[in-house]
C-alpha cells in the first residue's frame, strides 16, 4: 500500500479527518500514477497507464474529483487546490511518457541495420596537384630534388639576374603583374635557378614547381595563372647531350614510349644556345609547344658566383597544364580553373 497513507505532517493541525484522508489519498493517487507513467514501456502501457488515471469517464483521478462534494466549504478549498496540483502533475508524467515510448520507436523504425550503408562522399585532389606531386616522384628518381621560391618576386630575381634588362620588352609594365611595392608576381619558375644558385655550390640538380602569372588572354592553351616546372642541371661537363636525354626520358615516363621530343632554336636571355622543347605522337602529325631550354648563360653563372670555366648547365621550363592537357586529353586549360565537379570527378 501506498506509504503517503499515513497523516500528511503538510495537512494544518486544524483540518478536519475527512479532509486530511482525502488528501492522503490524492497524494497516494499521485505517486502511483507517477509510477504507472514511469515503468510504461511501450505506446500501449502508457495509453493504459493514461486511461486508468487520468480516463474521463472512470479514471481515478475522476473518482479523486467526486470527493470535493463530500467536504464542507473549508476542505473544498484546501483539497481543490491539492486536487489542481495532482491533475497537473499527472498529465505531465503521461506527456513525458509519451514522448519517450514514441522517440523509441522513432529510432527503432528509422534505423535497419540490414540496409546497405551510405558510402561517405570522399574528394580527392584536383588534377593539376596530382601532376604536380607524379612530377616530383619522376624527378626524383633521376637524382633532382625539389625546390620552391616565392610567388611574389623582386625584380632582380625575375629579371636581372636572368640576364633581362630593363629594355627588354619582358619587363614592360603591360606584360607583367606589378604590385604597388614594385615587387611582382613572377612571371616564370626561372626565378627558382637564381634563388638556388646564389644559395648553393655546384653541382646542383633541382627541379622547381608552382604558380606564375602573366596578363595573357584566356584561351583554350592559356591562362593569366598557370603552372610551370623549372629544371636547373649544373656541373663539370654538362651538355646539351645530358639536357635532351633528361627530357626524353621524362617525356617516355610521364607521356608514354610513343612521345618523341625536338629542339627548335630560340633565345632566351638567360641560356645560350635556347630552344623551344616540341612534342610529337607517334602517327600525330603536329609538333606541340611544352617549353623552353638551354645551356644556362655564362652570365648569369657568373653573377652569381659560379666559374663558367669550370661548371656548365641547363635549364629547362615546361608548362604544367599543357603536360596534364596531353597526358588527359583535355581540350580546354580552362577546365582546370572552374571547379566543375563533373569535370574534376574523372581523375
Ligand atoms: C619560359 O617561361 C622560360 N622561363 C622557360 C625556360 C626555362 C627557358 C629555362 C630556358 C631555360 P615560355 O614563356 O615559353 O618560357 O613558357 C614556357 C611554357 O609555359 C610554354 O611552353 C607553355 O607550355 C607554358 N605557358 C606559357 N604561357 C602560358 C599561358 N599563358 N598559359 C598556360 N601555359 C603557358
Amino acid at each position: 500500500m501506498c506509504e503517503a497513507r499515513q497523516p500528511m505532517s503538510a495537512s494544518p493541525p486544524e483540518t478536519a479527518p475527512e479532509v486530511s484522508q482525502a488528501l492522503d489519498d490524492l497524494r497516494c493517487l499521485e505517486m502511483e500514477g507517477r509510477a504507472a507513467f514511469e515503468a510504461a514501456a511501450t505506446p500501449e502501457a502508457v495509453e493504459a497507464a493514461r486511461v486508468d488515471f487520468l480516463g474521463m469517464k472512470s479514471g481515478r483521478l475522476k473518482s479523486a474529483q467526486a470527493r470535493l462534494k463530500e467536504l464542507n466549504p473549508a476542505g473544498k478549498r484546501i483539497y481543490g487546490q491539492a486536487f489542481n496540483e495532482t491533475k497537473a502533475a499527472l498529465e505531465q508524467a503521461h506527456e513525458a511518457a509519451r514522448l519517450r515510448v514514441s522517440s523509441q520507436r522513432g529510432v527503432a523504425s528509422r534505423l535497419d541495420v540490414t540496409l546497405p550503408g551510405t558510402a561517405p562522399r570522399l574528394g580527392h585532389r584536383h588534377p593539376l596537384t596530382q601532376t604536380i606531386e607524379e612530377l616530383i616522384d619522376l624527378f626524383a628518381r633521376f637524382g633532382f630534388s625539389l625546390a620552391l621560391g616565392p610567388e611574389v618576386e623582386d625584380v632582380f630575381h625575375n629579371f636581372e639576374a636572368l640576364n633581362i634588362p630593363e629594355t627588354h620588352p619582358a619587363r614592360d609594365p603591360s606584360d607583367n603583374f606589378y604590385l604597388n611595392t614594385g615587387a611582382l608576381l613572377r612571371s616564370q619558375t626561372s626565378t627558382v635557378q637564381i634563388r638556388v644558385m646564389e644559395a648553393q655550390r655546384p653541382p646542383v640538380r633541382i627541379i622547381s614547381l608552382g604558380r606564375v602569372y602573366r596578363p595573357d588572354e584566356m584561351d583554350q592553351t592559356h591562362s593569366f595563372m598557370f603552372h610551370q616546372i623549372e629544371g636547373l642541371m649544373v656541373d663539370r661537363g654538362v651538355t646539351m647531350a645530358d639536357l635532351k636525354t633528361v627530357l626524353r626520358m621524362f617525356c617516355s615516363a610521364y607521356l608514354g614510349e610513343e612521345v618523341t621530343i625536338r629542339f627548335r632554336p630560340s633565345f632566351f636571355p638567360f641560356t645560350e644556345p635556347s630552344v623551344e622543347v616540341d612534342m610529337k605522337w607517334i602517327g600525330g602529325d603536329h609538333w606541340v609547344e611544352m617549353g623552353g631550354a638551354g645551356m644556362v648563360d655564362p652570365n648569369v653563372l657568373r653573377a652569381v658566383g659560379y666559374d663558367p670555366e669550370q661548371v656548365t648547365g641547363f635549364a629547362f621550363g615546361l608548362g604544367i597544364e599543357r603536360l596534364c592537357m596531353r597526358r588527359h586529353q583535355i581540350d580546354d586549360i580552362r577546365l582546370f580553373y572552374q571547379n566543375d565537379a563533373r569535370f574534376l570527378r574523372q581523375f
